[in-house]
């Protein structure tokens, strides 16, 4: 996994693969083995008097090349659902793996793009070196390396900010240079933290089909945690919906839109208001 200090790849942007539950959906594919599996993990922090179980028993999967989004309400425990994932934090039980294997540290096949974008910028270090930041571990001959900042920072529209600091950049061209920090690294698996939250709506839909194009060119399996339900509906192969508290997984229901995925035809269609009801009716139906 990509985040700044440790894993190249957990740094700056993550991702991850998941293939959601088995109570619905195989869009992944039924017969292909998880790439990402948790089970029955829960989270306590704290211990004694003191001790807050925030997720409890969580169980589902995620396949290769799938884009899975998580919703759930505010302060459920996503971020700590992703933080376990990431390794970045142990869980308390159960596990979390990654073909079989049990995640005990940031997996290098993975990046994270954290929701607390600006703290995960460096804002000593220009755009460009903040989005060559996890590279650094990979070894790449200079030319290869220049190339993927390039293609990254002209994918989330940014090639006219790479000399610049991100202080001098706005709340959401910032969030875009994590983005791209964690595109250039290239992950197999991209876990992303309510990414889009701080952009306007025009660059939220370009970032969504930046995320599918990105799927269809690299293979990437990515897994999204958004509170936006339409956004999740659009995304997304399947919707694994979390219940508080402590958050447990409520259903993972399997979006079944045509592909090409388009901003206008897609929101369109009336299958895509009826799984938006699904989603929000199962979010909304008392614990
Ligand atoms: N390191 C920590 N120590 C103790 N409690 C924590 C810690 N991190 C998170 N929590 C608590 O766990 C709960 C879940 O937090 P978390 O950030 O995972 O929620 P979330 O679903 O991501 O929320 P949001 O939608 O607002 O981002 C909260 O009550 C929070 O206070
Ligand atoms: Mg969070």
């Amino acid at each position: 996994m990509n985040t700044t200090d440790t894993n190249p790849a957990l740094n700056p942007a993550g991702t991850t693969d998941m293939t959601a539950d088995s109570t619905s959906g195989n869009a992944g594919g039924a017969t292909a083995p998880p790439r990402l599996e948790v089970t029955a993990l829960s989270k306590t922090y704290g211990s004694g008097a003191n001790a807050k179980c925030v997720i409890e028993d969580l169980t589902f999967t995620v396949n290769t090349g799938e884009v899975v989004c998580i919703v759930g309400p505010s302060g459920v425990g996503k971020t700590t659902l992703l933080k376990c994932l990431a390794g970045l934090q142990p869980a308390t039980s159960g596990t979390a793996a990654i073909d079989g294997r049990t995640i005990a540290g940031p997996p290098p096949e993975m990046a994270l793009v954290f929701q607390d974008y600006s703290r995960s910028l460096m804002p000593w270090l220009t755009v460009r070196k903040n989005v060559r930041l996890p590279l650094r571990h990979l070894h790449l001959p200079t030319q290869e390396m220049n190339q993927r900042i390039d293609t990254a920072l002209e994918a989330v529209g940014l090639a006219h900010a790479a000399n610049q600091y991100p202080w001098q950049l706005s709340g959401g061209m910032q969030q875009r240079v994590a983005i791209a920090r964690a595109l250039a690294y290239r992950p197999e698996i991209l876990i992303m933290d309510e990414p889009f939250a701080s952009v306007d709506a025009q660059t939220r839909f370009e970032l969504e089909d930046l995320c599918l194009k990105i799927r269809e060119d690299f293979g990437m399996t990515i897994l999204v945690v958004t509170h936006d339900i339409d956004e999740a509906v659009y995304l997304s192969d399947r919707v694994v919906v979390l219940g508080s508290k402590p958050a447990r997984v409520l259903d993972v229901i399997g979006i079944d839109l045509p592909a090409p995925r388009d901003q206008i035809s897609t929101r369109s269609l009336p299958e895509f208001a009826e799984q938006r009801t699904t989603v929000l009716s199962m979010i909304r139906k008392p614990a």
